[in-house]
């Protein structure tokens, strides 16, 4: 069975919330999902899935969360394929700096995949963005396996 690493970090739960509609819509699809809170218990190995989901909302001036820095650190190396989902606040600098840390996450591991960027809570109108994403990675995804098969 396929199965797919969804990691997040997140504060104030809007990340996390993204995370779990990623996860139903996988689900839905026939993928297992593992979810890992970037900073709670031991870190998995990504390679032992058949890609990660890197989730992180944006922080001081489009930092990346010290937590997420670190759990990219303690995987040592960039697993294949990696897809990014991201959470900020357009107020915090516009669109320069909204979900930054997703821009350069998804820059970092040369994600197939433009970074979903959500602003704040994805209940609601935001809903069909992060299905639509979701649909998109596993596409590609698809595509990627069929390449190799
Ligand atoms: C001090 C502070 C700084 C922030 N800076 C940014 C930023 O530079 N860019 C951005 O897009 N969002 C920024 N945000 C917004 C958060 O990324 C946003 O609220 C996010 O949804 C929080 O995710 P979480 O609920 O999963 O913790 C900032 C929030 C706080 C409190």
């Amino acid at each position: 069975m396929v199965s797919f690493l969804i990691a997040y970090a997140s504060w104030s739960g809007n990340t996390e919330e993204v995370a779990e509609m990623v996860r139903d819509e996988l689900n839905r699809t026939g993928i297992e999902t593992t979810m890992y809170r970037i900073g709670f218990g031991s870190v998995p190995d990504p390679g032992q899935y058949d890609a990660m989901l890197l989730g992180s909302f944006t922080w001081d001036k489009g930092a990346t969360p010290e937590e997420v820095k670190d759990f990219v650190a303690a995987i040592g190396y960039k697993p294949e394929p990696v897809y990014v989902f991201g959470t900020g606040d357009t107020q915090f600098g516009g669109d320069d700096l909204f979900c930054h840390a997703a821009v350069k996450l998804t820059r970092f591991y040369a994600s197939g995949c433009p970074p979903l960027k959500i602003e704040q809570s994805p209940r609601g109108i935001q809903e069909m963005k992060v299905i639509e994403w979701t649909k998109g990675v596993y596409q590609h995804w698809l595509h990627l396996h069929e390449l190799k098969c």
